[in-house]
């Protein structure tokens, strides 16, 4: 199975382009750019990705976000993961940025973008891998904050029309940060022509996800596995097609379930037949990039070929291309 893993191509829906820093670019970066670090060694940070949750998670991963200051660092972590998941045979991505992790600590927003998008066009170029970007409000801050970050990315597409950002997500600790305190800004960026996601259902309560449908109109849920609390709202993500960006060793690795074999993947899939698909979160923190992401869930729920490319199917179906596009995917 782990071989017709390898061929199958993949799309990718919900990875954070700042979780795929490995410990040793966090290191190497921190010296070249002199940013101090709260560990003593690569193996010492490696060893610290036990978590407990979401929130201790995000505590190191915003740390190592400090280390990225200039333009040829976004590229070069940008360059460094399209090479990595060009070996899976990922043939299209659509990646989450927080922009805020970097303009807070006086990063220009372009710097942040322009490095990002030359990696994306050369893994065009030299692969024909397709990307788009989706820019992130950061929900442990304020919504003027994230209203800040949102005409910051509108003002950079008056200046860059062929600019890859194509939505706004919303992410960060989830607890106690509701979908309602953002709707204003979703509005806004809808009336922009962005499209919408957002994380809800991950660790928030399914009315998480009610709101992300209701208040901030979202085109997709990611992660809402929680979604199974509430019979009435699966059949609703049901009947709308709704898809869920669900990432299964990012679910272990923060412990929304126990272990592998009790990831609800396969029943959202197969009993309630929802638009699942299969993402890696935050790669360099939960252990795998999406081939093995495919790998882990398919071993543990003995998912047949059929429930693989029917996933595989899903991630095209839910992505933002056109359905020309979508057509040479199939
Ligand atoms: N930011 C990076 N990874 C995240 C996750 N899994 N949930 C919420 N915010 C995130
Ligand atoms: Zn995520």
């Amino acid at each position: 199975m782990d071989s017709f893993i390898d061929i199958l191509p993949k799309v990718e829906l919900h990875l954070h382009i700042e979780g795929t820093l490995e410990p040793e670019t966090v290191f190497q970066l921190a010296q070249k750019n002199n940013v101090t670090l709260s560990h003593a060694s690569v193996e010492d940070l490696r060893s610290a990705y036990q978590f407990e949750n979401l929130q201790q998670f995000l505590d190191l991963y915003y740390q190592a976000c400090a280390v990225l200051v200039t333009q040829d660092d976004f590229y070069q972590m940008t360059m460094a993961f399209l090479t990595r998941v060009h070996q899976d045979n990922l043939v299209h991505l659509e990646l989450f940025v927080d922009p805020q992790s970097h303009t807070d600590r006086g990063v220009a927003y372009e710097v942040v973008i322009n490095g990002i998008w030359q990696a994306m066009k050369e893994a065009q170029e030299n692969w024909g891998m397709t990307s788009k970007i989706i820019v992130c409000v950061l929900r442990h801050l304020s919504p003027e904050m994230g209203m800040e970050m949102l005409d910051q990315t509108l003002e950079y597409l008056k200046q860059h029309p062929t600019a890859p950002i194509v939505g706004i997500g919303l992410d960060s600790s989830e607890k106690n940060r509701p979908p309602n305190l953002f709707q204003d800004i979703f509005a806004k960026a809808r009336d922009h022509g962005l499209k919408a996601v957002s994380h809800a259902g991950e660790e928030g309560p399914p009315s998480y996800i009610t709101e992300s449908l209701d208040l901030l109109k979202v085109h997709r849920v990611d992660h809402g596995v929680r979604c199974l609390e509430d019979m009435d709202l699966v059949k609703r993500l049901s009947q709308l097609r709704m898809p869920l960006t669900v990432c299964p060793n990012s679910n272990i690795r923060l412990c929304v379930f126990d272990k592998m074999e009790d990831h609800t993947l396969k029943v959202l899939l197969e009993e309630h037949d929802l638009c699942v698909t299969i993402n890696s979160d935050d790669p360099a923190y939960f252990g795998g990039y999406i081939g093995e992401n495919y790998k882990n869930v398919a071993n543990a729920l003995k998912l047949s070929k059929e429930q693989l490319v029917k996933l595989a199917k899903n991630g095209i179906e839910a992505s933002f291309l056109t359905e020309e596009e979508k057509g040479t995917l199939y």
